[in-house]
Parts: C-alpha cells; sequence; structure tokens
C-alpha cells in the first residue's frame, strides 16, 4: 500500500538531500513542508496540518541548527529542538505515524576518547546540545513508534555549511587557521538521507524495540576540523595554506565537543547499512556542486 511521508525542514541540507535521492515509486508519495507552511513554532498550524492530511511516516529534518545564535536565543531553539518534537512525537503517537527524528552528537561534553555509543551518558555543553537532547528526551518519554539519529559535522552540496564556507575562505585568503583539537566524524547529508530512504523501505522497522530508539550514523573514519579542510582544499588545488590552531584561539559563542566521534555499530546491524568513507564521500559531494 503506497504510504505517504511528511519531509520537514525541507528546504534545509538534509531535507533537500532526501528530495534529490527520492524517487516517485509506488509505494511512498512525500510531502515536502519548511517553516512557511508547516512553522514549528506554530502549533495550532502543525494540528491543522495533520489534520487535513493522512501521514504515515514523518521525516523530522526542521532544526534550529545555529549553534553560536542559540546562545542568544534559547527559547526560540528550544521551540523548535524541544516543544515542536514533543507536538510532533504526541501527534505521531496518537495517529500511529513513524517518526524519524535527527539528534546530535553536541549531547555529549566531549570528554571522551573513545567512539561514543548510544547509551553513554549525556552532557550538552551548548544551547543547542541542550535543547536538542530535551528533544530526544521528550521524543523517548512519549515514545511514539520511531527511532532517533544523532549524526555529526552534516554538510553537503546545498545551504550553508563548513565544506561551503571553507572552500570560499579558501579561495579569498591567503592563509587559514582552523581548530586541530575537535575532532569528529564528517557527514555527508546525501548519505545520510539515503540510510534514512532504506530505513524507511527495510522490515527492521516493524520489529524495533520502542525503549531504544536511538542510532548513531556519520561517515566512516575520523578527523579534526584542520584535517577536513587539509583535504578539501587538496582535493580543489586550493594553495591557501591551512595552519592547525587551538580553539582557545578561535572563540566561539558556543562551547563544542572537543571528541565527538560516534560508534555506529547499532544502526549498522539493525539497518545492514554501511556508512562510507568521510574522504569518498567529500569527493561525491564535490562532485555534485560542480555539476
Ligand atoms: N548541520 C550539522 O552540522 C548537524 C550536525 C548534527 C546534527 N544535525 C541535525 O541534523 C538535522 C538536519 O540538519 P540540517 O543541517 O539539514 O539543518 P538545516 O540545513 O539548518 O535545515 C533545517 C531546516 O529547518 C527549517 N526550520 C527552522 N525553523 C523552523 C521552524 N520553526 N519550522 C519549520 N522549519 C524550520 C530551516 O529553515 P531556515 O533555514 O529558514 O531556518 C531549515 O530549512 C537537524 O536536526 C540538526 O539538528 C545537524
Amino acid at each position: 500500500m503506497n504510504k505517504t511521508i511528511l519531509v520537514t525542514g525541507a528546504k534545509g541540507q538534509l531535507g533537500r538531500s532526501i528530495q534529490a535521492l527520492e524517487k516517485d515509486d509506488s509505494l511512498f508519495t512525500f510531502i515536502y513542508v519548511d517553516i512557511d507552511e508547516f512553522n514549528l513554532c506554530n502549533a495550532a498550524m502543525v494540528d491543522t496540518f495533520f489534520e487535513k492530511k493522512h501521514i504515515d511516516i514523518i521525516i523530522n529534518c526542521a532544526a534550529y541548527t545555529a549553534v553560536d545564535k542559540a546562545e542568544l536565543e534559547p527559547k526560540l531553539a528550544d521551540a523548535i529542538n524541544h516543544l515542536a518534537v514533543k507536538q510532533l512525537a504526541t501527534i505521531a503517537k496518537q495517529k500511529n505515524i513513524f517518526l524519524i527524528h535527527i539528534s546530535t552528537d553536541y549531547v555529549f561534553n566531549g570528554h571522551h576518547f573513545q567512539p561514543y555509543l548510544e547509551t553513554d551518558a549525556v552532557d550538552p555543553q551548548s544551547v543547542y546540545g541542550m535543547t536538542k537532547l530535551r528533544g530526544e528526551q521528550v521524543f523517548q518519554k512519549i515514545a511514539p513508534k520511531g527511532i532517533i539519529i544523532r549524526t555529526s559535522w552534516v554538510y553537503s552540496e546545498f545551504g550553508h555549511n563548513f565544506v561551503k564556507t571553507m572552500l570560499r575562505l579558501g579561495k579569498e585568503k591567503e592563509r587559514l587557521g582552523v581548530v586541530f583539537d575537535q575532532i569528529g566524524s564528517p557527514t555527508y547529508a546525501g548519505d545520510l538521507a539515503k540510510v534514512i530512504l532504506d530505513i524507511i523501505q527495510s522490515n527492521a522497522i516493524q520489529s524495533l524495540p520502542i525503549s531504544t530508539p536511538i542510532y548513531h550514523y556519520s561517515n566512516e573514519g575520523v578527523c579534526s576540523w584542520y584535517d577536513f579542510t587539509q583535504h578539501l582544499f587538496a582535493m580543489n588545488q586550493i594553495t591557501c595554506q591551512v595552519t592547525p590552531i587551538e580553539t582557545k584561539d578561535y572563540p566561539t559563542a558556543a562551547q563544542r565537543p572537543f571528541y565527538s566521534v560516534m560508534n555506529k555499530a547499532k544502526i549498522k546491524l539493525h539497518f545492514k547499512c554501511t556508512p562510507p568513507y568521510w574522504q569518498d564521500s567529500l569527493a561525491l559531494c564535490l562532485r555534485n556542486l560542480q555539476e
């Protein structure tokens, strides 16, 4: 039977990556919405939407993602990353909708030096991380059918992201300092989108335990932002000289985890996925950017 899938935040990186991959078929009909027609801060608008439309699966790509700005707008960040998730989870539970919600590595404090498991203690260091954690917690409390996927360092050919910013700066500047003491795993949004589409088509979603809905997903491999930039510039023959600097020498409003590599064994096992190596995915993104 044809299922209707609602993708929120459809103009963002992940939303657009899902649209780029999605093929019309007889199994799924996709509805893409963003803030104009589906404002997560407008509870009445969201309720009315679900009164009018039958939805089988929600992929919640919408979020407040401006990590530094969130320090100045904690209420707005909380409304989108927490309170709106509460509403979506409540509706999903009432209407038997499968809810896929996206969260972040920034729920961790980064004091580890071993890839984080889904069960490891959380301790966000920023308003953004805290609001995303509250979103996870309220999801788990209401317990709709569905999963939470934590991801990290997302980039794509769409919107604003580290890769596009660095490509611009690398062409404008002769030298650039980039932090080498924050270690993580980049995630190409196209890969995450593919995993999500594979998950909704898999039989595995019929038999998931509701009590353990969190999964970690990023590309394979580990790097610092400095290494990421060096590799990006080498691939693009950008001659800008990149210098490794410490986080303390690049102050930002929000504190970020020093180490936020996540263990992906669980998602690989349950959904039989094979995340690509980050350098291969970066090459793919760059090819897509040139098209
Ligand atoms: N980007 C990363 O590095 C990263 C890392 C870890 C986890 N994540 C998570 O991954 C998910 C997808 O991230 P992304 O990079 O695709 O984010 P994104 O590019 O910032 O897209 C988010 C989308 O949500 C929309 N939105 C904002 N406020 C809204 C509201 N009140 N109602 C409805 N839509 C609203 C945004 O619109 P505007 O652009 O108009 O605000 C944007 O189109 C998010 O849950 C994010 O927290 C991202």
